[in-house]
């Protein structure tokens, strides 16, 4: 955990609490963390999961790993370092969403399970649910795959670091969810996270309607 440099500021609260903010939207904000090699889905099942959110009335926002490093995290690139703040970071944004009532659906190589872990006690303390998806897959497979041609890179000696290559994966050992994605399909994969959501009472499936009524409401309360 990166130690507080900033001295006399504390935290300070508003006048609309998580609650309020959880009932406009009608869900709970939580935080969804694939890990995996890359290649291994982890892009493809967000995707998806997000498109079957939106169609059961859920808000859900894609926080991953290479636009995320177009942006906040441009001056990062794949040291240990570098990649533990890469987490730290993404941890803290991803806490904010949940907070804020969004699901993000956060995918990261996340290769170390101390920084996995830390943004799992982020999430403890401040109340929010983080759910560990293990998005697994074989080395060969994802190198079969290889969608972006850096595996054949990395082999090549023209990317350093490279996770699965010549650089580590620590797999997690207790994940909430576990998916083999080199042998199930990508609907059976987000079905099981949706019923793992339903199951622990992050999400109630409901129609995508908002009335004019429920609208009015919210502007009047
Ligand atoms: S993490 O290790 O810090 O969690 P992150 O998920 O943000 O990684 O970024 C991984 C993506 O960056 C990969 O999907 C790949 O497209 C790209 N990439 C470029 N160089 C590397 C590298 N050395 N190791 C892993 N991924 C890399």
């Amino acid at each position: 955990m990166a130690n507080q440099k900033a001295t006399n500021v504390t935290w300070q609260d508003g006048e609309i609490s998580r609650e309020d903010r959880f009932s406009i939207l009608r869900q709970r904000g939580a935080t969804i963390w694939f890990t995996g090699l890359s290649g291994s889905g982890k892009s493809t099942i967000a995707i998806a999961l997000e498109h079957a959110l939106f169609q059961i009335g859920k808000l859900s926002y894609r926080l991953d790993g290479d636009n995320v490093r177009l942006g906040i995290n441009k001056n990062l690139g794949f040291s240990e370092a570098d990649r533990k703040e890469n987490i730290r970071r993404i941890g803290e944004v991803a806490k904010l969403f949940g907070d804020a009532g969004v699901l993000s659906l956060s995918s990261f190589i996340s290769p170390y399970k101390a920084d996995r872990d830390e943004v799992r006690q982020l999430h403890d303390q401040a109340g929010l649910d983080f759910i560990e998806v293990f998005v697994d897959c074989s080395l060969a497979v994802a190198e079969e795959r290889d969608p972006k041609g850096l595996y054949k890179k990395a082999r090549a000696g023209e990317i350093k670091n490279f996770t699965g290559i010549d650089d580590p994966y620590q797999a997690p050992s207790k994940p909430e969810i576990h998916l083999h994605t080199d042998r199930m399909t990508v609907e059976e994969e987000v079905q099981i996270v949706l019923d793992h959501l339903q199951g622990n009472g992050l999400i109630v499936k409901q129609p995508f309607t908002r009335t004019e009524d429920d609208v009015a409401a919210v502007a009047s309360s």
